[in-house]
Formats: structure tokens, sequence, C-alpha cells
């Protein structure tokens, strides 16, 4: 073996063995791949220079509920790394360039409270964030993009748990926001440091950077989607022409699920209606769309609410990702006392969700994921504690919003192709629309016309 000489092998004092990559990877075939894939690449790189290994954890292999949510993984890489003088939180999908990455920790001092990352900040207070009124004091990472802890910070931060234990609030919305607060609060007031390396997109000069999603077949046939939208009548002539003229128009077999018939409207599908929570609903929504995806073999069910707004063409290329004949949850994950371990996590109903057939008929067949109440939180019962007990977990897409673009950071936003956005409250969600999807949506309608005709 020849060892490659570089310039920085005699000064670094960091080993790349003291470096923890902690990957927040997920269970899901595509999404576990994509972890091994990012850590077989820097174990690639980093044998060229060095036989020293930096250590790895992907997430899902831990025995640990909420891991996405960091405050699970403190302890825990705490006490089995030590000596580690860094620790690279990042996502399945984040790039990075290794060797550049060890030449940009050594810049900093990894006995102090260090916390590196590609800072985001909001403009106004935002559901997303609880409203929080000091908003621009608070960085917070993209997490695509990772971010670093040093030892000391880490160290800092575990005593903090066992002390004070984790932040009382029951609802995991935002975990880097969240954890962010909680650092700021009980890490002796740390702020995370925007370091320009540490990219949104990739240009030049990154060390790390979000990877864009690319399909992994062409795209699904839209032939293979049913779309179950939740309506009922006052939102007839409000939400369901704006959805019809924007994103519902792109969709081949859907039902708008109401409580009552409309002749002004095509495809209505009378179900019970519930004032609250509405689980009974959606319950009645399962078993219906249940028996049409088996009778036409439609692959995947999409439930979304009357005021979400989707990209057809993007769900039907982020879909080529996922098996259909595995049980498959994919939406935006939201945590329920996930970080007092006595929780779940939940598919959030508002951004829109997509089930595969065999999960739809699963759910149906179980007596466990029948309704307590008819007005239960439909989310948080059939997509969380119903998942849980079928033995399923929801996978994240971190491209569903369950709010408005503005309620984002736009930094967040330009790091990805977002897949839906939700609610029409002080937006004009046709311009939404337009802004967001309509392009992308254009111009995967050429291809259906000479695919599906
Ligand atoms: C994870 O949560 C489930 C309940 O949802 C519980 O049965 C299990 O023991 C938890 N696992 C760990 C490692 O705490
Ligand atoms: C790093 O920080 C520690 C603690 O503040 C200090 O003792 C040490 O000298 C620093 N090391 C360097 C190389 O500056
Ligand atoms: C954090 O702050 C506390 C009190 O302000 C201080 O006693 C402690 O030494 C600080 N910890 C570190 C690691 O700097």
């Amino acid at each position: 073996m020849i060892p490659v000489m570089t310039d920085q092998c005699d000064v670094s004092p960091i080993y790349t063995s003291n470096i923890v990559v902690v990957v927040l990877s997920q269970h899901e075939g595509y999404h576990a791949a994509h972890a091994k894939l990012l850590k077989d690449k820097i174990i690639e790189e980093t044998l060229a220079f060095d036989q020293n290994l930096p250590k790895f954890v992907l997430t899902h292999e831990e025995h640990l509920n909420g891991s996405w949510t960091y405050f699970p993984l403190i302890p825990i890489l705490c006490s089995r790394f030590p000596k580690a003088e860094w620790f690279l939180f990042c996502s399945d999908n984040t790039a990075i360039k290794f060797q550049e990455l060890v030449k940009l920790l050594d810049n900093y001092n990894a006995s102090k409270e260090y916390w590196l990352g590609h800072a985001l900040y909001d403009k106004d207070p935002t559901i997303i964030h609880h409203f929080a009124d000091q908003p621009k004091k608070l960085k917070y990472p993209n997490v695509a993009s990772g971010f670093a802890i040093s030892n000391t910070l880490m160290k800092l931060l575990n005593n903090r748990l066992k002390i004070h234990g984790v932040p009382e609030t029951d609802f995991s919305i935002d975990a880097s926001y969240e954890f962010a607060n909680y650092i700021f609060n009980k890490g002796n007031g740390t702020r995370l440091t925007h370091v320009p390396e540490f990219c949104g997109f990739f240009t030049a000069n990154c060390v790390t950077y979000p990877k864009g999603f690319h399909a992994c077949t062409n795209s699904v046939s839209r032939g293979k989607i049913y779309v179950a939208v939740k309506t009922y009548d006052a939102n007839h002539q409000s939400r369901i022409p704006i959805i019809s003229k924007t994103w519902l128009k792109h969709v081949k077999n859907y039902g708008l699920f109401s409580n009552v018939e409309d002749k002004k409207l095509k495809n209505v599908i009378v179900v019970p209606n519930t004032k609250l929570g509405h689980c009974a609903k959606t319950y009645a929504i399962l078993q219906h769309v249940d028996k049409i995806l088996q009778s036409q073999r439609i692959d995947w069910l999409v439930i979304a609410d009357d005021d979400t707004i989707f990209s057809i063409a993007r769900l039907t290329r982020l879909l080529t990702c996922y098996n259909p004949n595995n049980p498959v949850a994919l939406g935006e994950r939201y945590g329920f006392r996930v970080i007092h371990n006595d929780g779940y996590e939940y598919l959030t109903g508002g951004a829109g969700l997509v089930l595969s057939a065999p999960l739809v008929h699963r759910i149906v067949k179980s007596a466990a994921c029948k309704c307590p109440r008819s007005t239960t939180p439909d989310d948080m019962f059939i997509f969380g504690i119903c998942l849980n007990k079928v033995g399923v977990r929801p996978t994240h897409s971190p491209l569903f919003h369950q709010a408005r673009p503005i309620d984002y950071s736009m930094d967040y936003l330009s790091s990805q192709e977002p897949v839906s956005f939700h609610k029409f409250w002080m937006i004009d969600p046709i311009q939404v629309y337009e802004q967001w999807f309509k392009e992308a949506d254009y111009m995967l309608q050429s291809t259906w016309q000479h695919t599906e005709l």
C-alpha cells in the first residue's frame, strides 16, 4: 500500500478517530441504504489518507426511541465515546467532504463549548416554533447541512440533562430548533456558530451540503396513486375549487370525502362527519379506499386536507424510492412525548401523508386501530399509536410541510424541493402553488401525456 502524502499529515492534531459521525438514519430501506452509503463513502475517503477511521453511529441501529430529537442520544454518545473531540450530526442526505471537514474542525478548540453548522433563524414568530417571541436571537441548524458539537459542549449538555431533564414540552415539531433552544437556555448560552462551509446548497467551497433528491426510477404512474381529500360542506365552494384548479387536476384517482353529497362536485364520497379530531372520518376513508386499492390494484393512498397544497409531480418522483409492497407510511414526523420516552411519533395530517396499499389493509384489519372516540385526533392515533401497534414506523420526509412557506426559514426551504405545504390562512394558496409547484407539475405533465395516453 502506498501512503498518500498530504500537507496536513504532520500538522493536524485532530485524529479522525476522535470524530464521531452520527447519522440520523431511519429503518425504511431507502433511508437506511442512504445512511450506509454515506458511511461507506467516508470510510473510503478516509482510508486513502489515514488508517484511523472516524466512529459511526447510525441512529436506526440503536435500541432507542426518538433519536431524531437528539436528547436521547446525548447520554449514549457521552458514555460510549468519552474521548471523542467532535460529534458530527447529519441526515442520510448530507454530503460530506470528510478530509476537508477534519481540517475545518481543526480551526476550533474542542475543549471549548463549540457548536458549528449552517445557521437558520426566523424573521417572525412562527407556529412551528411555538410562536417564540425572541426569534431573531435564536439560531438553529439546518440538519441536512450537518452540525458539529465539541466534546466539552456535549459533556455540559449531558450534565444539564442529568440535572434538569429534558424540556417539559409534550410535542416535538422541529427538533433542530427545539434542541437549539435547549442548548441556548441550558448550555451556558451557547449559540450556534455559523460556518459558511456548512452549506445550505452546493457551491465550490462547501465542506458539507444537503444532496438534492433524485428519483430512484422513472416517476410512479399517476394511475398507481389514489388521493383522498378530507373536506366538508362548508368548504365545498371555498377550498375545493382552489385545489381543483391547482394540484388536484393532475390527479387521476381521487375522492372528496365529505359529510354531504354535492351535485356541483365530482367524486364526492359521503362519510360520517366529525367536528373535531376526525378519527372516525379518517378511519372510514381507510375502510372505503382499502377496497378501491385492492380492486383497482392501486399502490398508494395519499391523504390530504382540503387546504393541503401539493406538487403531484414531485410526489410521483418521491414515491419511486419506496416499495409499495412493504408497509410504508410516509410524511412529516412529529413526536408526542417521545423525548420523555413514554409517547410516540406520528405523521402530522395537514402536511399530507402517503400509505402503501398493504399498510392500509393492515390498519383496517387490526382491532388495535379502531378509534377510541370518533373525535380522537386522527393523525396522532391512526398515524401514530395505531402504526406502532401494527409494527410500522412512520418514515419521515423533510419534503412534507405542515405549515405555510412563510412559516419556514427561506434559507431552509431553498435547500430542498418541497412536496407539500398546508393551510390557506392569510396567504393566497394559488400563489403558493404557482410559486413553489406549478413549474414542476407542468414539466411532468408532458411526460404524462406521452406515457399514459
Ligand atoms: C420504545 O417505545 C416503546 C413504546 O412505544 C416501548 O415499548 C419500548 O420499550 C421503548 N424502547 C426503549 C429502548 O426505550
Ligand atoms: C483550548 O482550550 C483550552 C481550554 O479553554 C485551553 O486550555 C487550551 O490551551 C486551548 N488549546 C489551544 C490549542 O488553544
Ligand atoms: C457554565 O456556567 C456555569 C454558571 O454560569 C459555570 O459554573 C460553569 O463552569 C459553566 N460551564 C462550563 C463548561 O463552562
